[in-house]
């Protein structure tokens, strides 16, 4: 697959529009919106969307000044008008880059005909070690010594699509998930706050499974 993201470059004046997906949290939303207030950063929060009503990060986005919606699972028949409900309302602000930080659904056919190739995950381990909802127990219970973060380009698998960063995190003896996933989610914001920034100032191709950020 060969994807070049066809709008940013490195003499645009205006910057790319996200659409963050969260769950919970949003503590890496928080952290793209802090690092967007900064012009030179290269994008912004258009919209933030969260598949539950509860979502802390909700709050955080509203605080901002930045539009929000729910879109949850429940409210809807099947999972198929679920996830054409959620790239409708993807669609309705127009991202150049769709991150998910923290959205714990896997995304359907829907958004991925859409946005296919413009959309990011962030994962709290080192891919393709321990893919799934449970990263960090899972990285944990296999007796890893070093975990991480990943943020991904997402395809139709779980956690299977191309590697865009990576950083890594050592487990110390004493971790308990609560206390691994904290030093992974200090590493992982900034992680995530660098790649979006690079990947909307200065685009990137996939080549196989070689992501690219910046002219090749
Ligand atoms: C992050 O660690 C992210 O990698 C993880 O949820 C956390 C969200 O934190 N996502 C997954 O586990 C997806 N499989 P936040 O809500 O504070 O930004």
């Amino acid at each position: 697959m060969t994807n070049r993201n066809p709008h940013p470059s490195p003499a645009r004046a205006s910057s790319e529009a996200l659409v963050v997906l969260i769950s919970g949290t949003g503590s890496i939303m928080a952290a793209i919106e802090q690092a967007s207030r900064e012009p030179s950063y290269g994008a912004r929060i258009a919209g933030v969307i969260a598949d539950r009503a509860d979502a802390a990060g909700l709050e955080i986005a509203r605080a901002a000044g930045i539009a929000t919606a729910v879109v949850s699972l429940k409210d809807f028949p099947d999972r198929a008008t679920w996830d054409d409900a959620l790239a409708r309302t993807v669609a309705s602000f127009s991202p150049d880059l769709v991150v998910c930080a923290g959205f714990m659904k896997i995304l359907g056919p829907a958004a991925l005909e859409q946005f296919g190739g413009r959309i990011v995950n962030t994962h709290p381990a080192l891919l393709p070690a321990y893919p799934g909802a449970h990263g960090v127990r899972d990285a944990l219970a296999g007796g890893a010594k070093v975990t991480g973060c990943t943020v991904i380009i997402v395809d139709a698998g779980i956690d299977t699509g191309p590697i865009v960063a990576q950083a890594a995190v050592d487990v110390w003896d004493n971790d308990s998930e609560d206390s691994l996933h904290a030093r992974i989610k200090d590493v992982e914001r900034e992680l995530v706050v660098t790649t979006v920034g690079r990947m909307a100032r200065e685009g990137w191709t996939v080549e196989g499974r070689t992501v690219t950020v910046g002219q090749a």
